[in-house]
Parts: structure tokens; C-alpha cells; sequence
């Protein structure tokens, strides 16, 4: 049956693609931790002993294989190899506990939800708000919204440009909202909302941007055929949509040679 090897073939990948990677990378440190404690008891059995330097290097690896196996990406592999080592290091510092609950408060603050997400928060230039407003309609009342708008950048520069218009910033993490939201004090046309923009309705807009990653990309791009009327323009920065060819793209002429897609829904 057809159907039966299908669901075989495929189910381990589906529960792995589910779980935030972040959680697999604490699951796989847990495993290694378990493995390397054996591997350190075993060779006690006939009085041998591993120095602190070997046993640390023995979790590295132990660390590293079972992450490969759970196919973390390459980048968690370095962290994987030097987390242990990492946080021994720390010990040795003997930073007053304070410290680690500041520095876990501002990190929470900064990147939030970003484990489930895997949109991190890092920032759109200016060269990219000059091409957005380019390709912002003409016609006055305009209503766009910035999915994750971050600090607010983007927000705050098309807001001061286009008075007639209104611009909207829907963010998670509670520290960038803030400055967001302050930075637009004064500026009547410019709304930082504090929220989850995949409980926004996105009929409300003309024109969507999104600078995320490509994790919600598919999602999104279901969410966007659901809520946006005929006629409205989506951007997003840097990410496409995978298999959906944009009606444009803009290339950037930066470093990284990025890229702004934009489709007429
Ligand atoms: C790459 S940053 C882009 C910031 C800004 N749009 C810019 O161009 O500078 C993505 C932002 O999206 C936010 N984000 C991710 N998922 C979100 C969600 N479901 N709802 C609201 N914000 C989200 C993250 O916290 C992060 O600040």
C-alpha cells in the first residue's frame, strides 16, 4: 500500500522538523552528557582515569556526533563542540549569579520567541527603506504593515516620508517593541503593536513586508493568498517564497548581494 510506505518513509523527518532546533541541540547536550558519563566510568573499571582537559574534549565530540545524527545544521555543531567547555570556562570566572540573570533577561528581551520562531532579530539599512518606499503605491491612505518590524526602523523612515499614509510595526520580543514604540512617539502615521503577527489579519493592508528567514516563508506565503485582497503588494527582504516567482526583485548591489522580492497578490 502506497499510502503506508509513504507515512514510513516520512515520519521521522516530520517530528524532526517540528521541534525547534534549539530544543534538539538541548536534547542532544542532555545525550551526550549521559554517553560521556559512561565513556568516563567505563575506563574507572580498570583504574584508569581521564584528566579534566580529555573529558571535556570526550563530551565535545559525544556533543557533536549526536547533533550530526539529529542533522543540526553545521553552525549548531561549533556551538554543540563548545558549550560544555564554554560554560566551564564561565565556572572558573566565579561571575556573581546576578550577572547571568541580567544577561538572561536582556538576551530574553532581545530574541524572545526566536527559538520556536527562528527569526532572530537583526536589522534592515537604509538602502533597503529607500527601495521599499519606491515601490510603495502612490495613491494617499496607504496602510502597511512590517511583519517582525524589530526596533521599528523601517516604520519610523517610510512614516516620516509619507505622511498621508499610515504605517504599522507588528513585533514579538518585548525590548526591540520598545524602542520602536518610542522612536514613533511623535510621529502620528507610525503604530508599533507589541504581538504576534501570525494573529494578525492581514486584509487590513495594502502592502506587507517581511524581513524573517526562510523557516516561516511557506506559512507565511499561505497566510498572505488567505488575508490580502487582489491587487496588494507583499515584499520581503532577502527571503523568497519557495516556488512562487515574485512578478519582481530588486537587487540590492550590496555585499551580500541581497535581494527584495516583491508579488502582487
Ligand atoms: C530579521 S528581524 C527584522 C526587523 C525589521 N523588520 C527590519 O527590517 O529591520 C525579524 C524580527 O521579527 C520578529 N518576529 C519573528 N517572529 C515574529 C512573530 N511571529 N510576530 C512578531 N514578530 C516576530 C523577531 O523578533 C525580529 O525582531
Amino acid at each position: 500500500m502506497p499510502h503506508r510506505s509513504n507515512l514510513s518513509l516520512e515520519s521521522p523527518l516530520l517530528w524532526r522538523k517540528r521541534v525547534p532546533p534549539a530544543a534538539l541541540a538541548g536534547l542532544a547536550q542532555l545525550l551526550a552528557l549521559l554517553v560521556c558519563g559512561f565513556l568516563l566510568w567505563l575506563p574507572l573499571q580498570w583504574g584508569m582515569r581521564l584528566n579534566l582537559a580529555q573529558a571535556l574534549i570526550l563530551e565535545s565530540l559525544c556533543a557533536v556526533a549526536i547533533s550530526y545524527s539529529l542533522r543540526l545544521p553545521g553552525w549548531w555543531l561549533a556551538i554543540q563542540a563548545l558549550f560544555v567547555p564554554a560554560l566551564y570556562g564561565m565556572w572558573l570566572l566565579a561571575l556573581a549569579p546576578a550577572w547571568y540573570l541580567a544577561g538572561f533577561v536582556l538576551l530574553a528581551s532581545v530574541y524572545w520567541s526566536t527559538y520556536a520562531t527562528q527569526v532572530p532579530l537583526y536589522l534592515s539599512r537604509r538602502r533597503v527603506w529607500q527601495r521599499v518606499l519606491e515601490q510603495l503605491p502612490t495613491q494617499p491612505g496607504l496602510r502597511f504593515a512590517d511583519l517582525g518590524s524589530g526596533v521599528g526602523g523601517l516604520v519610523h523612515y517610510l512614516a516620516r516620508r509619507r505622511r498621508d499614509s499610515c504605517f504599522s510595526g507588528i513585533e514579538a520580543a518585548p525590548l526591540p517593541y520598545w524602542i520602536g514604540k518610542l522612536r514613533a512617539l511623535r510621529q502620528s502615521n507610525a503604530l508599533l503593536q507589541w504581538g504576534n503577527f501570525w494573529r494578525t489579519d492581514l486584509g487590513n493592508y495594502d502592502v506587507v513586508f517581511a524581513y524573517l528567514s526562510p523557516v516561516p516563508m511557506p506559512a507565511l506565503w499561505e497566510k498572505i493568498r488567505r488575508e490580502m485582497r487582489p491587487g496588494t503588494l507583499f515584499i520581503s527582504y532577502r527571503f523568497a517564497v519557495p516556488g512562487v516567482v515574485p512578478h519582481a526583485v530588486i537587487e540590492m548591489r550590496d555585499l551580500g548581494r541581497t535581494q527584495l522580492y516583491l508579488w502582487r497578490v
